[in-house]
């Protein structure tokens, strides 16, 4: 159970949406309000996902301060709070995201007792340029430190289809939601990994990630090479159009102008791209293929130089593209392994176990 204590400042209403995505992410999440914090959130803004404590109903696995106001940083890191001290007695992790304004902030007593906290372990959730933290951040932050098996490593998802333009309103484009690739992020988040996505056209935003929209396969190669340096696994959930129109219209193209065929070009290989610029990144690519995905998995897996291929059978009713439910082979130069029909939640489960097991065995 994570414990998230909320302090009375406006960084209250961050408070809300973090403990959403930690219980998102699998975690029992129970919230203590201190007292002023009311002025901003009530307890009802932490509904359904979380439940809202006097006390908490044991020792937690995780406490948060969120947001943590001077006060409260004075508080814990002279021991004076009952959640912080007993949790760190357990060993637990204990993050703080401080609100402070800046002069508060530059106060040389505040910044003692930051620096204490700093020393006793316990983590100071900051925003970029030492500011507060935003939710994505305190959620990554949190997840990550929470250590997890993938807990160090980063990595990059892409998901969702590309779009290729054929004049200014219509596009090439696949059935790909971004189911997929969004449970496999969601399942390396809460296992401890770092985690970014390239969003091909998805509409919706995965929690606790960091999010990086494109809409082109020239737009997902480019961040995808620009990524993976820092990368260590590299999954290649989207679909990705192999075409592109080779001249596309900058205007809308008229009924009135005949249009009957429309030349296309083959559009770069991202994974082959991106094997040729960082030879050890770990990397997982997917195969759709009408008929027997083994096969066009093992072939594609030689081709372009992934670790793991993932292949579905596209021709069966309700699984693969839009679908709930998913039923793959996984595939490695070891060998196969079949997936049977489950939720996209549970095969990205079992897809993480084959990456993790690879992973450990290199490490
Ligand atoms: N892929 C890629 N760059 C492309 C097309 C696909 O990196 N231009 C990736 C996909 O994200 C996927 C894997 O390669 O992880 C296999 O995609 P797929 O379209 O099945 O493979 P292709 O090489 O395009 O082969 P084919 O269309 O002939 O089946």
């Amino acid at each position: 159970m994570i414990l998230v204590s909320v302090g009375p400042t406006a960084g209250a209403l961050a408070a809300p949406p973090v403990a959403w995505e930690l219980a998102v992410a699998g975690h029992e999440v129970q919230v203590l309000l201190e007292p002023g914090t009311e002025h901003f959130v009530g307890p009802g803004s932490f509904l359904p996902a979380s439940t809202v404590v006097e006390r908490p109903s044991g020792v937690p696995d995780a406490v948060l301060y969120l947001p943590a106001t001077a006060g409260t940083l004075a508080r814990i890191s002279h021991g004076l709070d009952h959640p912080a001290a007993e949790t760190r007695e357990s060993g637990a992790p204990v993050f703080v995201a401080p609100d402070l304004d800046a002069a508060t902030a530059e106060n040389p007593a505040v910044r003692a007792n930051l620096d204490r906290l700093r020393e006793d372990g316990t983590r100071i959730l900051l925003g970029e340029g030492g500011g507060r933290a935003g939710v994505e951040e305190v959620v990554a932050g949190v997840l990550g430190g929470l250590g997890g098996p993938l807990a160090g490593l980063k990595v990059l998802v892409t998901a969702g289809g590309t779009h290729e333009p054929l004049d200014s309103v219509r596009f090439i484009g696949n059935l790909s939601t971004g189911k997929m690739g969004l449970a496999l992020a969601r399942e390396a988040l809460r296992r401890g990994a770092e985690v970014t996505v390239v969003a091909a056209n998805i509409g919706r935003r995965e929690p606790g990630v960091a999010w990086r929209d494109v809409r082109t396969v020239e737009e997902l190669r480019d961040e995808v090479l620009r990524e993976a340096g820092g990368t260590d696994v590299l999954v290649m959930a989207a679909a990705v159009s192999d075409f592109t129109p080779a001249a596309p219209e900058r205007e809308k193209i008229r009924r009135s102008s005949g249009v009957r065929s429309i030349e296309l070009a083959p559009t770069p290989d991202v994974l082959q791209a991106v094997r040729e610029q960082n030879p050890e990144l770990f990397m997982v690519g997917f195969a759709a293929t009408h008929g027997d995905p083994a096969s066009d998995a093992r072939e594609k897996l030689e081709k372009k130089g992934a670790d793991i291929v993932v292949g579905n059978d596209i021709s069966r009713e309700g699984v693969g593209f839009g679908a709930e439910e998913n039923e793959v082979y996984v595939v490695t130069n070891r060998g196969e392994r079949f997936v049977p029909r489950a939720t996209k939640a549970e095969v990205a489960g079992e897809v993480l176990d084959d990456i993790q097991a690879l992973i450990d065995e290199e490490r």
